[in-house]
């Protein structure tokens, strides 16, 4: 079993229970980095969590994840740096700003992918 180090960046207008700025963890290869940091107690924003609705989104500042698991995700995400941590798994140790919902939607929308303008 490999885990990698996930340091989880949180922007100052966002609030997160159990995070105050940046946070590390330890997340092993074969767990979502959103249910890692639920279970040491970091409550990350998220509603579906089955890469669906982009609530958790958030962007790779470094680092890969496998994202293969998530119900809806786009290579033009991947090319933004963005990723679902609901349904990413690390490959490798991780720097991420959570909190990026408002981003992924605009990314979305000026890509012409789901959910499109509608939520814009
Ligand atoms: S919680 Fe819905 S996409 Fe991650």
């Amino acid at each position: 079993m490999v885990a990698y180090t996930v340091e989880i960046v949180v922007p100052e207008d966002c609030e997160v229970a159990g995070a105050d700025g940046t946070v590390e963890l330890e997340v092993d290869e074969s767990e979502y980095v959103l249910a890692a940091a639920r279970a040491a107690g970091v409550w990350l924003p998220a509603d579906c969590q089955q890469g669906w609705c982009t609530t958790c989104a958030a962007e790779l500042l470094d680092g890969e994840v496998d994202q293969s698991d998530a119900k809806r995700y786009y290579e033009a995400d991947e090319a933004a740096d963005l990723i679902l941590p609901c349904t990413a798994r690390p490959r490798s140790d991780l720097r991420i700003r959570v909190c990026q919902h408002d981003a992924m939607l605009d990314h979305r929308a000026a890509h012409d992918l789901p959910p499109g303008r509608s939520k814009r």
